[in-house]
């Protein structure tokens, strides 16, 4: 008897494995292929993983450029399976189905998407929930349209214009320390610029989460980027069930610091309330904030908004001024022109609102470059619950949508045949006339679900720049090498080296 029962929950375990990982998703691939959508043929367990693998190392990409190109160089496969399936071809992740979309009527009705049964792909959330939590970025449905809800309006555009002096204090004492290090450095200095502006974008937005309390809501920023750097480590696109729960050395790692987190900012909520919670920031606002039910909002709830918020609302920003800092040393006669153009605005002012809106070469030039270096190459979403039809095609429930955001920004024929290069000129009429089909640039994302700091990061990026390039000249360094890493975020690999020198 018991030997029976034992073979019979094995092969009840058998089928389960067969099933997820073979019957269903091939259920899912016919469906696809019956509507046109082709792609590579896949293998039991690895999907086109392996295939992946040998096509991006047989293309030998090398990040690395001895001249700098800004080619966009992540997972060449993509591009091949492109040139062999067409624009909107599907491929497995392990059993996830993945349909890579880059057929411009397609993505105008993905762009416009408002249902809540179309979200966040679930694998980006498994890997993402361990460094963000349950938070606005990471939940779908009804719980993230609640958190949204209670967010946004933190980062309106009236109230960002009350955080710009907070913007411009943390910029000044940034920039109080390039002055003494050019003096001292006998007129000109060699800086690595990143930790600086990573500094410098925490030290905004812990000023703008925290108000008061942002000493210690920076002391939690060291613990944040620890934990990124162990969860890119972690990270793996096989889509293994159950793997972040196994208790290898590099989840309990992550466990570690996470608890850590959680703990530093328990203590600042703890310590707001015994103040009585009167601050008008985005921590008091949360605090305040009722759940889904309408009882008082849980201090996990509170804890995960503001991991969240911190986290996404300092990495791109400062990551996106080192690309802006780079293209300007490369482009001297763009950098004097926005410089001009600062000074006639500011007249030796600092930049306030009003300023900031008539900065046009500058807004240019942040456009161009958040087109050539998109912090997020690749956006996922899902067909969550139930079949969506986009364009021709019903994309069954439980699909993940590839939107290849950088190769898009870097497609000649939507931007020209310049779309390789640095002309910010392209945006001089505005994003809406810089290209055939405006909807396809998304550096802030797409939809209800477009970055929710917009707002903010726009006003940090022209704040901080006006008085960067009010007050030093930048030229590349000799020291500087030019690879893009993509990992969560893509960025410098090497970080970004600039001759400083005051103007
Ligand atoms: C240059 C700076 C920034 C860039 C390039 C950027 C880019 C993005 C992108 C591409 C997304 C994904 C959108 C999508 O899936 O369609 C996103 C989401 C998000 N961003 Fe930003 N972001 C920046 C700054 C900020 C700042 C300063 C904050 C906070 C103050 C912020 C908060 C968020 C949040 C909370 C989300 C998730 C929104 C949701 O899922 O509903 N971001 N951002």
């Amino acid at each position: 008897m018991l030997s029976f029962l034992i073979a019979l929950a094995i092969c009840c375990l058998v089928f389960y494995v067969y099933h997820n990982l073979w019957l269903q998703p091939e259920k899912i691939r016919k469906r696809l292929l019956m509507q046109g959508i082709n792609g590579p043929k896949p293998s039991f367990f690895y999907g086109n993983l392996l295939e992946m693998k040998r096509i991006d190392s047989s293309k030998k990409v090398k990040n690395e450029d001895k001249c700098i190109s800004h080619e966009f160089k992540l997972h060449p496969s993509l591009n091949f399976w492109k040139n062999e399936y067409g624009p909107t071809f599907m491929f497995l992740k392990g059993n996830r189905i993945t349909v890579y979309v880059s057929a411009p009527e397609i993505l105008k009705e993905i762009t416009l998407c408002t249902s809540l049964a179309f979200g966040r792909s679930t694998a980006w959330i498994k890997q993402r929930t361990c460094l963000l939590g349950d938070s606005v970025a990471t939940l779908n449905g009804q719980a993230w349209a609640h958190h949204r809800k209670i967010i946004a309006p933190e980062f309106f555009m009236e109230k960002v214009k009350g955080m710009m002096d907070l913007m411009v204090d943390s910029t000044l004492s940034l920039l109080r320390s390039w002055e003494v290090r050019v003096e001292t450095a006998g007129g000109f200095a060699d800086i690595k610029v990143d930790e600086d502006l990573r500094n410098l974008t925490a030290d905004v937005i812990s000023r703008a989460c925290f108000g008061s309390s942002y000493l210690k809501g920076k002391d939690l920023f060291s613990k944040i980027k620890a934990l990124q750097t162990a969860l890119v480590m972690q990270a793996t696109w096989i889509n293994l069930p159950g793997y972040r729960y196994i208790p290898n050395k590099k989840n309990r790692e992550v466990w570690r610091m996470d608890r850590e987190i959680q703990q530093s900012i328990m203590k600042v909520i703890n310590e707001r309330k015994v103040a009585g919670n009167i601050e008008n920031d985005l921590l008091s606002t949360l605090i305040d904030a009722n759940d889904l039910n309408g009882s008082k909002a849980s201090e996990k709830f509170v804890a995960e908004s503001c991991k969240t918020t911190y986290f996404a609302g300092h990495e791109s920003s400062s990551i996106t001024l080192k690309w802006v800092l780079l293209l300007l040393a490369l482009n001297p006669e763009w950098q004097a022109r926005v410089r001009a153009e600062i000074t006639a605005v500011c007249r030796q002012h600092i930049p306030e609102a009003n300023a900031l809106r008539q900065m046009k070469l500058l807004t240019m030039v942040i456009q161009e470059t958040m087109r050539l270096y998109s912090i997020t190459p690749l956006i996922l979403r899902e067909t969550l619950q139930e079949d969506i039809k986009f364009g021709d095609i019903w994309f069954p429930g439980g699909v993940e949508l590839m939107i290849p955001v950088a190769a898009l920004h870097h497609d000649p024929d939507i931007w020209g045949p310049d779309a390789g290069e640095f002309n910010p000129e392209r945006f001089a009429n505005g994003a809406s006339k810089a290209c055939k089909f405006p909807y396809l640039y998304m550096p802030f994302g797409f939809g209800p679900r477009v970055c929710l700091g917009l707002n903010f990061a726009i006003a940090e990026l022209k704040v901080i720049l006006s008085l960067m390039l009010g007050k030093f000249s930048f030229t590349l360094s000799p020291n500087y090498r030019h690879s893009v890493v993509y990992g969560i975020v893509s960025e410098p690999e090497f970080g970004v080296d600039l001759i400083v020198r005051k103007v």
